[in-house]
């Protein structure tokens, strides 16, 4: 697809659609305006009769009667006020694009008049790219339109720096979705580590790629644990751009590579089991999002670490009662092998400290209690340091991904205690999110870090929410390539 920005007035974009926002009762003005004298009041009539009320979702197709150069007018909404944040706005023109496909139209021209500001050039950008994203790339005889061109205008000249990286980070976004998606057949740990391969060669980064062997001489037995129940070796990555030879901090972005999550003997319903192909929602956003640091050349030092395996029910399978010390020497009890993610990931924080890493952000898939907090409108965030925190917050912001601080209340620990060893991987049902959570910082050495639980921000699998997209979302790729970017800039 092709992404251009241009200054052109909307009447005379060579498209088949021009695509104007509309933001929930707010009037017409600028080049909304315009269009809508040069269609004879085609868009106020519309809107007077209450025909579209400028939601998100809302998207009306129009004729414009040969009176300016496109075919169609799409008429979409993108909400309003303190509603319209970065992802909203991403979302909107997520599902703008995708009704455009469905009408046929392969070229698209988005018309930004007031009230987006010129920083949001980049929210629309990336919103359209993902809306290009095809979810049903493996159905034979699938016929669904492609975008081949976007043609944004209203933001003034100059910006084609700005739409390419919108560009590039849509399409990253998309490549995490496609392996969301990926049926777990395919996607297995070492196909898993293979794409972890792809990244590190095109780019010529430092790569380790860790198997059983290796694991057990390293002491990664809680990796190993997990993955005793399932006939693929695991593996233990880690690829690392060096965009500052070693000066300034080191920022490790661990990922949750479970690539088919059973849930082992504590076995997952068949519903519950529905959607564990992107258990590895997390690996792939820090394997896109490092290929995204490393093609831009970020002046910073960072590692993705990938914790990558099944968690399957076989002979060798681990026992809830089992006790394990993985390689940051800590004790488990496994009260629930359901409880995996926390698992796998101690271990790979620990790989990435033994590694040099001075500040720790993983993404992972980890509990339903974290759609049990925020939904899918959100990622679940807890953090031990504020400065790490504030960047993260800030980087959500500006990415248009969001991320929500849950605290670690000192009286949750208790909920870690176990009596035999000196964790137990699952609490007691409550503050489900959060236990998880403080498992992790268990592992982190007191240095700084942030876990973002994604488990419900990744995917959308409810119908009622027409303003999220439906299946894999790419969450989290976005925010920590900003994040990365805060720090590469000294914002700390
Ligand atoms: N992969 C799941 C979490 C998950 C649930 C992700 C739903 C996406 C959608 C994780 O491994 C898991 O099973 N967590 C358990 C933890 C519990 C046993 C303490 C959960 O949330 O039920
Ligand atoms: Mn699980
Ligand atoms: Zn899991």
């Amino acid at each position: 697809m092709r992404a251009l920005a241009l200054d052109v007035p909307p009447q005379q974009l060579a498209v088949d659609a021009v695509a104007v926002a509309l933001a929930g009762g707010q009037p017409l003005a600028g080049a909304a305006l315009e269009l809508d004298r040069l269609l004879g009041g085609l868009i106020s009539e519309v809107l007077g009769a209450g025909e579209h009320r400028g939601r998100p979702n809302e998207v009306l197709p129009l004729p414009t009667g040969g009176r300016i150069s496109a075919r169609r007018l799409l008429l979409y909404g993108v909400g309003s006020g303190s509603d319209l944040d970065g992802q909203r706005l991403r979302y909107a023109h997520h599902e703008m694009v995708r009704a455009a496909r469905n009408y046929g139209y392969r070229r698209l021209g988005v018309v930004c008049a007031p009230p987006l500001s010129a920083g949001q050039l980049g929210a629309v950008v990336e919103g359209c790219v993902m809306g290009a994203w095809e979810r049903r790339s493996r159905q034979t005889g699938s016929r669904a339109t492609s975008l081949d061109e976007l043609q944004v205008t209203g933001f003034g000249t100059g910006r084609g720096d700005d739409v390419a990286a919108a560009l590039q980070m849509g399409e990253a976004t998309n490549r995490v979705r496609e392996w969301q998606n990926l049926p777990p057949n395919e996607l297995t740990p070492d196909a898993l580590a293979g794409i972890g391969r792809e990244v590190a060669g095109r780019h010529g980064l430092d790569l380790e790629v860790l198997g059983p062997d290796e694991l057990r001489a390293g002491g990664y037995r809680l990796l190993l644990g997990v993955a005793a129940g399932s006939a693929q070796p695991p593996r233990l990555l880690r690829l690392e751009h060096r965009g500052a030879g070693g000066s300034g901090p080191r920022l490790a972005l661990v990922g949750k590579g479970i690539t088919f999550d059973s849930g082992g003997l504590s076995l997952k319903t068949a519903t519950g089991m529905e959607t564990m192909k992107a258990d590895m929602a997390g690996a792939a956003v820090v394997l896109s999002a490092l290929d995204v640091i490393a093609a831009r050349r970020l002046p910073l030092d960072v590692m993705a670490v990938v914790a990558a395996t099944e968690n399957m029910t076989g002979p060798a399978a681990q026992r809830p009662g089992d006790v394990v010390v993985g390689a940051g020497g800590k004790s488990v009890e496994i009260t629930n092998t359901d409880a995996e993610g926390r698992l796998v990931l101690a271990d790979a924080l620990t790989l990435a400290l033994r590694r040099g890493a001075t500040h720790l952000v993983d993404l992972a898939t980890l509990t339903g209690a974290a759609g049990t907090a925020l939904g899918h409108a959100g990622t679940v965030a807890v953090s031990n340091d504020e400065e790490l925190w504030g960047l993260t917050e800030r980087a959500a912001e500006l990415a248009g991904d969001r991320a929500w601080r849950l605290p670690l209340y000192p009286e949750y620990r208790g909920l870690l205690r176990s009596r035999i060893a000196d964790l137990r991987n699952s609490g007691y049902g409550e503050a489900g999110a959060i236990c998880a959570g403080m498992f992790l910082e268990q592992f982190v050495e007191n240095r700084p870090w942030v876990h973002l639980d994604i488990a419900a921000s990744s995917w959308n699998d409810n119908d009622d929410l027409t303003s999220i997209p439906r299946g894999p979302l790419g969450s989290g790729a976005r925010l920590v390539v900003k994040l990365a970017e805060l720090l590469a800039a000294g914002d700390r």
